[in-house]
């Protein structure tokens, strides 16, 4: 399996590889990761929106989240299984966020991941003092769309970007192996980047990360939901899948399917006596 230390060791300035983490959901989501290779599979609480309908992350429960870190975990990966802790799940006090990680570390879950800067520091520590390793989310953090006011680019200004690099070095020192940089002008990664001892993964935080991650349904096209430009599309599996099913009904309409080699049948002798009596 990939442990945190490896994580942690994976800076691409001190001549390593940038790592490689994917979204996933469930066990076959899992199994495709893992066989693609990736470094990381996070099972983000993007669950809320790509996978339960709902608008935003703020739905989604650590029940639901331990629900579908087991499912990813079951195709026992290769790559770190991150949970993501969910909103209200770190906020309470620091009993409750051990309480709840240990729900995604029970479930499969090699560390979590949780948003926000210096006001999480006595969270990551408890979960550090825990055992439990910790990955940062700073940026865009898409669990504070109400008090941000939208999904928008972070760290525009100057006094943003030093705030963002403050928050950086806070998450480092209460223990984080790696950070995620949301929706954060490539200057501002860069910077951060060349100024933490840990790996940075950005998402929408430009190339000189030291690692990338992309949702799921973004990277292989399972939607049409608006698309940020940060998202490349690799496949168009919802237009295929559309296709896939419409080739399927007009089988099924047409008297095509299902044809005799797709049919059982009654053993050679026993048709002929069927249905007599
Ligand atoms: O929940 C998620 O998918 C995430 C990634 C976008 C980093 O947090
Ligand atoms: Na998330």
């Amino acid at each position: 399996n990939v442990t945190a230390p490896q994580v942690r060791a994976r800076k691409v300035a001190a001549g390593g590889d940038p790592l490689v983490m994917v979204t996933a959901y469930d066990a076959p989501g899992g199994l495709i990761a893992d066989e693609a290779g990736v470094d990381i599979i996070l099972v983000g609480d993007t669950l809320a929106m790509v996978v339960l309908g709902y608008e935003d992350t703020l739905q989604v429960t650590v029940e639901e989240m331990a629900h579908h870190t087991a499912a990813v975990a079951r195709a026992r990966p290769r790559a770190m299984v991150l949970g993501d802790m969910p909103w209200m799940s770190y906020h309470v006090s620091t009993e409750e966020t051990v309480r709840n990680a240990a729900k995604l570390i029970r479930a499969g879950a090699g560390a979590v991941k949780l948003e926000g800067g210096a006001k999480r520091a006595p969270m990551i520590r408890a979960l550090v003092d825990a055992e439990i390793p910790v990955v940062g989310h700073i940026g865009l953090t898409p669990q504070s769309v109400h008090a941000l006011g939208g999904f928008k680019v972070q760290g525009k200004q100057a006094d943003a970007a030093r705030a963002l690099l403050a928050d950086a070095q806070a998450l480092v020192e209460a223990g984080v192996f790696a950070i995620v940089l949301e929706a954060v002008p490539d200057e501002v990664a860069r910077m951060i980047t060349e100024s933490v001892p840990v790996p940075t993964i950005g998402i929408g935080a430009g190339p000189h990360c030291d690692g990338q991650v992309l949702v799921w349904h973004d990277l292989l096209g399972f939607q049409d939901r608006l698309r940020p430009k940060f998202v490349r599309t690799y496949a168009h599996l919802k237009t295929e899948a559309v296709e896939a099913i419409r080739r399927y009904a007009a089988d099924v309409r047409s008297g095509d399917f299902p044809n005799a080699a797709e049919s059982y049948h009654l053993p050679d002798g026993v048709a002929e006596t069927f249905g007599r009596d």
